[in-house]
């Protein structure tokens, strides 16, 4: 299909900053942010919701096809609709953060999703941001970004986050956590967390969100230039 606005792909472990970085650039370039993650927990949050005791049960594939997600852009960020309703703060709870690396292993979780990824991607002018992007859903992706950083980083960027919102955590508690949800996303059968051979590896472990934003604008700006577009 042809496009004149790029597709982008940021990928990267848990608390890399990806969300932050991508919604920057999507600003900049007047892009539309798809924030992969969110989905994925929206559907955790529902099969929560639920009641279901173990994640592999036939009914986990009902649950997918009765439900629908939508990311809405609102002011500065985005809000996150399950089955028409609000749930962009319920995702962020711990009880998702703890069960999403499980339930975004499940093959027709992952089908649906990333079916649902390329027709909101497809026509170009967005930053997709993920574990798989620039592997499984958008593999030809004009722009691919790996965003790495230390664990000790990553921890305090999250521990920022939650103190913003006035819950207590303990770093040692949220560097154990990302770690088990890195260790469950790189090794799952369905689409693993990898680098593409073709991704510019990013580490912003001392970087500014500022710096991170214009590294890849500055990326997308030249390759739109090269592509006369
Ligand atoms: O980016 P995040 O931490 O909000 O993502 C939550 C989880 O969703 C993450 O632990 C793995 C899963 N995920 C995925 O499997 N594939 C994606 N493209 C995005 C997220």
């Amino acid at each position: 299909m042809s496009k004149d606005k790029l597709i982008i792909a940021i990928d990267g472990p848990a608390a890399s900053g990806k969300s932050t970085t991508a919604k920057g650039v999507a600003r900049k370039l007047g892009y539309l942010h798809i924030d992969t993650g969110a989905m994925y927990r929206a559907i955790t949050l529902k099969i929560l919701r639920s009641g279901l005791q173990e994640f592999y049960s036939k009914r986990i594939t009902s649950i997918v096809d009765s439900t629908r997600i939508e990311l809405v852009p609102a002011n500065s960020s985005l809000k996150v609709i399950l089955d028409g309703v609000d749930v962009t703060e319920e995702i962020r709870s711990p009880e998702v953060t703890a069960a999403v690396s499980s339930v975004s292993a499940i093959r027709d979780v992952r089908q649906a999703m990333v079916n649902e990824q390329r027709r909101m991607g497809r026509e170009g002018g967005v930053v997709l941001e993920g574990r798989d992007i620039g592997t499984v859903v958008f593999p030809d992706a004009d722009l691919k970004i790996y965003m790495i950083a230390s664990i000790e980083a990553r921890a305090q960027r999250r521990k920022h986050e939650l103190d913003a919102k006035g819950l207590e955590t303990d770093l040692n508690e949220l560097q154990d956590e990302i770690r088990r949800r890195d260790e469950k996303d790189s090794s799952r059968d369905e689409s693993p967390l990898r680098k593409a051979d073709d991704a510019i590896e990013l580490d912003t472990s001392d970087l500014t969100i500022e710096e991170q934003v214009e590294f890849i604008v500055s990326k997308a700006k030249t390759l739109s230039g090269a592509k006369g577009f």
